[in-house]
């Protein structure tokens, strides 16, 4: 067991209303208050009129129309001009993981006299943010528990994951009702994110049955809830157990003690998101059953069969290559089931950039360290056995 130092300062408020404590969290924040959203979904669900009900005795800015795989620039940028330009004390991002990343990345810059991007690509470390409270709507990314962003700028087509223990969200506000009027489309795309978050934890070379057992509860849970959730959207019990699933998917908790992953379906998505836009939890979806079927070797089998047994039922005393054979068909099933599309070609991408890819993300995602090392001629037979 490898050794780890951990802390999650965000606090959890979680059920039914519990939106109702809101003012009481922000309160100790301050008054000025740059509220952050997407393209609108949260003014016809009525939570947008909620909060501003609730917070009347705080002075609100806005920043709306965040993107999915959020924009560097116009939003991170604008943002960051509202909290110097307003004297922003604290950001209340409202929405799913990409108005909570660009938050993230508009509470470090606020606190920045640079370029924002020197802080998102490394290149300076933060000394301060804006403290951060989430109302989340989307159950996927996991966001809400951890100090990632992941912010795109779209003429270098670079999709950064930015993190900082400093942007840990002060409190997330989990209320899964808000997530009834999530389209089928993202319901699918957010279980495929939080599983393949699991995944790229369950797949390494040193982990403990206590882990192994997390992520194997974890991923079939996200099935089962997720196969409600599309079933009947208002189902209160699956869409809670959905929510809390992704709330636990990307803060290390699912992995302590284990050893790296190098987070390789990762790696490979965001390039694809950066180069075309499309949904990230597709994108993995469509990735993932090709990654394990490049990777599955006399080294990795014992991680499959594991894998095929704890979580697809399937049969242990057969022999070794056919479970891990049938793992990764249930794994590409379970995904075409729930309707992702699960060619590139289908979510619009062909084979004419795939070397361009393949060869921004060998230099800048570091997947030649992962579990299962990755070479720039691997990551290109995985994009192509993808189209
Ligand atoms: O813009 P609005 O109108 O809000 O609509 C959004 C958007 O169109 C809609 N939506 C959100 N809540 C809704 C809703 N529609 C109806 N009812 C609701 N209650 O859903 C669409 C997608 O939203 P988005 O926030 O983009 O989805 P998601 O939460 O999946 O976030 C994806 C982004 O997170 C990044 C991804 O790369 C991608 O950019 N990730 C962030 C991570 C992190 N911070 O740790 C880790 C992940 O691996 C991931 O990379
Ligand atoms: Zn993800």
């Amino acid at each position: 067991m490898q050794s780890f130092d951990y802390m999650t300062p965000t606090r959890l408020i979680f059920g039914r209303e519990s939106i109702v404590k809101l003012p009481e969290v922000m309160r100790p924040l301050g008054r000025r208050v740059l509220m952050t959203y997407g393209s609108g979904s949260i003014k016809r669900i009525g939570l947008y009129d909620r909060v501003k009900d609730l917070l009347k005795d705080f002075e609100i800015f806005e920043l709306s129309d965040i993107q999915p795989n959020p924009k560097y620039d116009p939003s991170v940028l604008d943002g960051v001009r509202i909290c110097k330009e307003s004297k922003i004390d604290v950001i209340l991002a409202v929405g799913g993981g990409s108005v909570l990343d660009c938050s993230k990345a508009i509470a470090a810059g606020a606190k920045y006299e640079g370029d924002p991007w020197d802080l998102i690509s490394y290149k300076v470390k933060a000394q301060a943010a804006l403290p951060i409270v989430d109302i989340l709507t989307l159950a996927a990314t996991g966001s809400e528990y951890d100090y990632f962003g992941v912010i795109s700028r779209t003429e270098t087509n670079d999709k950064i994951g930015y993190g900082d223990p400093l942007l840990y969200p002060v409190c997330s506000i989990l209320d899964p009702v808000y997530t009834f009027s999530v389209s089928k489309k993202q319901t699918a795309a957010g279980c495929a994110d939080a599983m393949n978050h699991t995944i790229e934890q369950y797949f390494v070379a040193d982990s403990t049955l206590l882990n192994d057992g997390f992520c194997e509860s974890m991923l079939k849970s996200l099935m089962v809830n997720t196969r409600k959730c599309l079933e009947n959207p208002e189902d209160y019990t699956a869409r809670a157990e959905m929510m809390l699933c992704c709330t636990y998917g990307c803060n290390g908790i699912l992995s302590l003690g284990n050893s790296e992953s190098g987070w390789p379906c990762h790696g490979i998505e965001h390039a694809l998101s950066a180069y075309y836009d499309i949904t990230h939890g597709e994108g993995l979806a469509i990735i993932t059953p090709r990654w394990m079927r490049h990777i599955l070797s006399e080294k990795t089998i014992d991680r499959f069969v594991k894998y095929g047994i704890n979580v697809f039922g399937i049969d242990s005393t057969l022999p070794k290559e056919e479970i891990a054979d049938k793992a990764i068909e249930a794994t590409y099933a379970f995904f075409e089931s729930i309707g992702i599309p699960m060619h590139l070609r289908e979510v619009g991408i062909d084979d004419s950039r795939i070397d361009e890819m393949a060869h921004h993300i060998a230099v800048n995602e570091g997947l030649d360290k992962a579990y299962a090392p990755l070479t720039e001629q691997d990551i290109k037979e995985i994009l192509i056995a993808s189209l």
